[in-house]
């Protein structure tokens, strides 16, 4: 008891750190409490995402995460009918208005230094509630906004209350949670009530499906919620690479989309948002020489995964050219940020593309100062650079009526967000 205490406390303090060591002094899986093993050999790992929904979980209450318990069948279902929405194609007539609305986040701070992190988180909500709802509602970014940052302190802390308990803090969540799920409910009555003939985006998709009125609001709560947090923090983290490396944003902006994506691969590898992931036993089995029984915890540690000179060559060093070759730059299963097997993150394909045409904007078409682009990184909900601030400059006059098919090509800023786009998800 007093060692998981201590071992707590020591992981509260350098939680990224605490983990490298027992890993040098343990090896690759090891207990962290009586409740909780470490696990970070990647093809142990793959295993784990292989058998969640039978033999481990993500239901459940994962360490240092208030996660709400979703049904796995419900959800299943749920992501199936998200599924057309989710995918590169019906994303690509989206992207112009999407890059607009970047555009226009950035022009909302008028040249001003502000916290980066907020500045893209605010836009890749907004278009994502966009992209996923139909709209830009302030009423439910809000809502969005305020349980976010309420979930994101209890996220932050592994020695948190548990959420029954009736401090002030317990209460602001519930406050925060119940407004959310009730702004969404409201909205999807509404759409359920004058339903459209062709499905146009995620929401009508859902509706379209024979699904279970709470399963849709959680599916659509559980994308929203994903889309406003860790692209916003891997833009946050681009900005800051961009601001120390003028040699990437020159790279970037002369060269074509291969090269951004390559440097969004690097991003998320180097920057996992993500950078600790876990499932709850379900089963009583094994994991690599350790018996793990139903009710307990195991967690994966992308980061150090991701950054291990085991799977990969100098993996300190933000280079993207490692991705621009034709096998792949890392050991089997030592790369996945957006998880793998049955739960893997839905929006990976979507986000891949809003990712990579943002940082192509960023660095064809803005200067972007930092003062402290050595901000720390904080290993907390999230891992993020703490406390970045910048000021983006906008390079290039616009050129109305440039609409060249190229989504990062400078456009016309007045040309798309006036009027409330209705985009056609393709059969
Ligand atoms: C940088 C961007 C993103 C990263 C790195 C990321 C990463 C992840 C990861 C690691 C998971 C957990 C997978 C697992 O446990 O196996 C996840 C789940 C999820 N993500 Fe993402 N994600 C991103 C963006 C998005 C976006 C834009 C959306 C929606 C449009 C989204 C929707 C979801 C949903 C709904 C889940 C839960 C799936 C389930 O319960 O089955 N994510 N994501």
């Amino acid at each position: 008891m007093a060692a998981t205490l201590r071992n707590r406390l020591a992981y509260e303090r350098d939680r990224i750190g605490f983990l490298r060591e027992c890993q040098q002094k343990y090896g690759d899986v090891f207990r962290f409490s009586d409740k909780a093993t470490v696990v970070l050999d990647p093809n142990l790992i793959h295993q784990l995402f292989v058998h969640t929904n039978d033999e481990v979980g993500i239901e459940g209450r994962l360490i240092g995460g208030a996660q709400p318990r979703v049904e796995t069948a419900g959800r299943m279902a749920a992501r199936k009918g998200a599924r057309r929405t989710m995918s590169p194609n019906a994303f690509s007539a989206y992207e112009p208005r999407m890059i607009d609305l970047l555009r226009e986040t950035l022009a909302e701070t008028g040249g001003r230094e502000v916290d980066v992190r907020e500045v893209m988180k605010t836009f890749t909500g907004r278009s994502m509630t966009d992209y996923c709802l139909g709209t830009s509602d302030p009423d439910l970014a809000d809502a969005l906004t305020d349980a976010v940052a309420v979930s994101e302190v209890f996220m932050g802390s592994s020695l948190t209350l548990p959420t029954w308990l009736p401090t002030p803090k317990v209460r602001r969540l519930h406050r925060a949670n119940a407004r959310l799920r009730s702004t969404l409910a409201d909205r999807i009555a509404t759409r359920r009530q004058s339903p459209r003939n062709e499905a146009a985006d995620l929401l009508d998709a859902l509706l379209a499906e024979d699904l279970d009125p709470e399963e849709v609001t959680a599916m659509v709560e559980a994308i929203l919620r994903a889309s406003y947090g860790q692209p916003g923090v891997t833009l946050t983290w681009a900005v800051s690479t961009l601001a120390r490396r003028p040699d990437l944003t020159r790279r970037l902006a002369a060269e074509t989309e291969d090269y951004a994506e390559a440097f969004v691969e690097e991003l998320l590898r180097m920057y996992p948002p993500t950078w600790l992931m876990g499932r709850e036993v379900w089963e009583r089995t094994t994991v690599g020489d350790i018996e793990v029984y139903p009710g307990e915890q195991v967690m994966f540690c992308t980061y150090l995964v991701h950054r291990d000179p085991r799977w990969w060559d100098d993996p300190d060093t933000f280079d993207p050219e490692r991705w621009r070759t034709s096998v792949p730059p890392h050991a089997r299963y030592a790369y996945f940020p957006f998880g793998a097997g049955p739960r893997i993150c839905p929006g990976n394909h979507i986000d891949f593309r809003q990712l990579t045409l943002a940082v192509r904007t960023l660095a064809r078409e803005y200067d972007i100062e930092v003062h402290n682009s050595s901000a720390p990184m904080v290993a907390n909900a999230l891992l993020v650079p703490a406390g970045l601030r910048g000021r983006f400059i906008g390079r290039i006059s616009n050129r109305p009526g440039s609409g060249t098919g190229d989504p990062t090509a400078p456009q016309d800023r007045s040309s798309r967000l006036s009027t409330p786009l209705r985009w056609r998800i393709p059969r």
